[in-house]
């Protein structure tokens, strides 16, 4: 008795078999790994520079991000005052994730919808 108790509950907490079933996102449609980007970005310390949010300082914001990925791969490679990340530190894969990445990353609120920043 016990022992088919025990044996339910271990059944119980197998994952939910629809995990399975999730279609893989198709390669060629994806440009980037946004997931393995946030790993980049925290692991090659993009974020000491440009904050975690992306928002950085004056120079370093990189939130909303508007180049395309050729021209961010450039900069980065080549940039006139950041540490340059070569292609013997960072493959072309990982500055695509680290693309991704930041281009999940949400913009600030324009202030105008700030109340506090409203304020007579
Ligand atoms: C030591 C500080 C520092 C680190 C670390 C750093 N950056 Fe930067 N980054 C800067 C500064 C400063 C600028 C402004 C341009 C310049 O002076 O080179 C910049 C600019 C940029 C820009 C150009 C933004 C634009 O819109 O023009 C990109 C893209 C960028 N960084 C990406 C990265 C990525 C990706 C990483 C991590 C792999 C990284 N940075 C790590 C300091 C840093």
């Amino acid at each position: 008795m016990l022992l088919t108790a025990a044996g339910s509950v271990a059944l119980g907490r197998e994952p939910p078999a629809q995990t399975a079933t999730i279609p893989s996102r198709p390669a060629a449609a994806v440009v980037g790994n946004a997931e393995n980007g946030k790993d980049v970005y925290l692991r090659y310390s993009c974020y000491a520079c440009h904050g975690y949010a992306g928002h950085g300082g004056a120079t370093t914001r990189l939130v909303p991000m508007r180049l395309p990925l050729s021209a961010f791969s450039a900069f980065v490679r080549n940039p006139p005052s950041m540490p340059p990340y070569t292609a013997k530190v960072l493959s072309e894969t990982q500055l695509a994730d680290v693309w991704a990445y930041i281009k999940t990353l949400p913009e600030s609120p324009p202030a105008r919808t700030i109340p506090l920043l409203n304020q007579p």
